[in-house]
């Protein structure tokens, strides 16, 4: 996708409506030739839409107004540059734990998590959280500062239990340490700005997370995730699951990782393989959808061992159930 057209698919199809100050930034970049020759100097993955804002948010940058942002941003582009050159896109949405559940609830208990791409592995813990489905009761431990919410349609099979996990692990490049206050403050930097529930619930699972810090290797998800697996005790279901790691590996990585993921489970390891990616991300599992994907906005395609189950908001904040 050409810089431009990639602003312009951030703003008009995964930001409007949840972020208008991104929607406009990300627009006025998209029609700003001088901003795009800028950004077309950094190496391609690293042009990327949320990348780029949270780095000048991070450094303090003003976002409020596109005018304000373009001036400032030109000025320090040299810092900009290394900022977006040194970090990643690392968003741990513990929101994603709201797709991810009833997939979970309804495997063999109890689970061995093994998270691909874990970032801070917020999502490493989808038994310490609240869950709130439509007006449906809560579930979940009532002292969890966490609380996620989300909209349903069609029989989405809610849990009346949380999931047993036994043990959990994740693998990163670049693993985030929650104990690590400028770490965190980057992650809260890659939320979009006027999602203060996002921040409310990053915060809350980062609080809840330092009491007992998850276990993360420092790893490509092809070289690391056999380690993982074969360390996870027996007795359990090994669940390897990722949430948004795709689009960070390329069509020939994600076909490796795909069939690397099978080659485990063909070995007669008991491994459940979870993926929760965009629809574009993992397209045979898009070309098994019988339903069309919903207009105009990114989904999410929830699948359980290369099964599409669901359509979700790609934060969790909505599931509909395909069968
Ligand atoms: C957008 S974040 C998603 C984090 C988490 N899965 C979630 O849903 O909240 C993507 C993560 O994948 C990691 N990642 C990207 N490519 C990777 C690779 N080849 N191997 C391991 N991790 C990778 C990044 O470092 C980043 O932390």
């Amino acid at each position: 996708m050409e810089t431009a057209e990639w602003y312009r698919y951030f703003a008009e199809r995964e930001v409007r409506g949840h972020s208008p100050v991104y929607e406009a930034l990300a627009l006025g970049i998209a029609a700003d030739s001088g901003l795009i020759e800028l950004i077309d100097g950094l190496p391609g993955p690293k042009r990327q839409p949320n990348l780029l804002l949270a780095a000048v948010r991070h450094l303090g940058g003003p976002y409020d107004e596109f005018g304000a942002f373009r001036e400032w941003t030109v000025r320090h582009w040299g810092e900009v540059r290394e900022t977006v050159l040194a970090r990643r896109t690392q968003t741990n949405e513990v929101g994603r734990c709201a797709s991810l559940l009833p997939v979970l609830a309804a495997l063999p208990q109890p689970l061995a998590l093994v998270e691909v791409g874990a970032s801070a592995g917020l999502c490493l813990y989808p038994d310490r959280y609240r869950y709130r489905y439509d007006d449906g009761p809560e579930i979940g431990p009532a002292e969890s500062p966490v609380l996620l919410t989300c909209r349903t349609n069609g029989r989405v099979p809610v849990p009346e239990r949380l999931p047993e996990v036994v043990w959990r692990a994740g693998l990163d490049l670049d693993p985030v340490d929650v104990r690590d206050d400028e770490a965190v403050r980057w992650l809260e930097c890659l939320v979009w700005p006027g999602q203060e529930d996002r921040v409310a619930r990053l915060r809350g699972a980062v609080r809840m997370a330092r009491r007992d810090p998850p276990r993360l290797v420092r790893g490509d998800a092809m070289a690391a995730l056999p380690g993982l697996v074969a360390a996870a005790p027996a007795g359990a279901t090994v669940v390897v699951f990722h949430s948004a790691v795709m689009p960070y590996l390329d069509a020939e990585a994600r076909d490796r990782f795909v069939a690397l993921v099978r080659g485990l489970r063909a070995g007669g390891l008991p491994v459940r393989w979870i993926s929760n990616e965009g629809s574009p991300r993992l397209p045979e599992l898009a070309a098994k959808l019988t339903s069309g994907l919903p207009d105009g906005r990114l989904a999410f395609l929830p699948a359980l061992d290369g099964e599409p189950l669901a359509m979700a908001g790609p934060h969790g904040e909505w599931l509909d159930w395909l069968a």
